[in-house]
């Protein structure tokens, strides 16, 4: 089963209580966002493979470490995962940015695709499919189902806030995938919203409702 990272460090807690305060315009949301994501990838690529490497400094001829392995791709769920992009990007910015478009029917709750754009090499990539918001978990279960159809291998998911339904799910479905996360809440309500979760990320993201 993939392992659940639940990231209880202080600064990320803080900027998570200020994110939830409906009072949090779409301004300091899209920076908290940011922040938030910066301090995640952090960890998310707290396992990345290093390699020895030889470099004169100013002083000496001495080894030291660089990254290797496979390259990195972030994959937003769109809308709302776009704003956790360029909090990893500042991190990590040679990655490549893979698209996936899908939206939650609001009847049925299943999720409806309706774009993808992916590297061209996205499957010789690890992956950090990225979404705020991990509910009943339909979503990211389809986008990771979608990429793994393409032939992706190395998937993880990054979220900010999930319900316990999502995690299940995730688990259920993609006993490969790690989940990380800032915050697990406590349920779902009758409309599949997180509780007491944000509310709509995509809408207060971008200023929508
Ligand atoms: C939200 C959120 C996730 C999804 C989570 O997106 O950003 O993608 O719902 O719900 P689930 O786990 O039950 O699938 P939404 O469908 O509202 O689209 P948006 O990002 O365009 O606002
Ligand atoms: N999507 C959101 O944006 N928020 C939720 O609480 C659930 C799904």
């Amino acid at each position: 089963m993939g392992k659940l990272f639940v990231m209880d460090h202080p600064l990320i807690q803080h900027k998570l209580t200020l994110i939830r305060d409906k009072q949090t315009g779409s301004k300091d949301f899209r920076e908290l966002l940011d922040e938030i994501s910066t301090l995640m990838a952090y960890e998310v690529t707290r396992d990345l493979p290093l390699k020895e490497v030889t470099i004169e400094t100013p002083i000496s001829r001495t080894s030291a470490y660089v990254l290797s392995g496979k390259k990195l791709g972030v994959v937003p769920i769109l809308r709302a995962g776009l704003g956790m992009v360029n909090g990893i990007l500042k991190l990590v910015p040679a990655a490549r940015v893979g698209h996936v478009g899908l939206y939650r029917d609001p009847a049925t709750l299943e999720p409806v695709e309706y774009y993808c754009k992916l590297p061209g090499d996205v499957t010789e990539r690890e992956l950090i499919v990225v979404d705020p918001m991990l509910a009943t978990g339909g979503s990211a279960s389809a986008a990771i189902s979608f990429l793994k159809d393409r032939g992706c291998t190395n998937i993880k998911l990054m979220c900010l806030v999930a319900a316990p339904e999502g995690i299940e799910r995730i688990r259920r479905d993609h006993e490969d995938v790690d989940i990380f996360v800032a915050a697990v809440d406590e349920k779902l309500n009758d409309h599949g919203y997180i509780v007491p979760g944000l509310g709509d990320a995509g809408d207060r993201l971008f200023g929508t409702k």
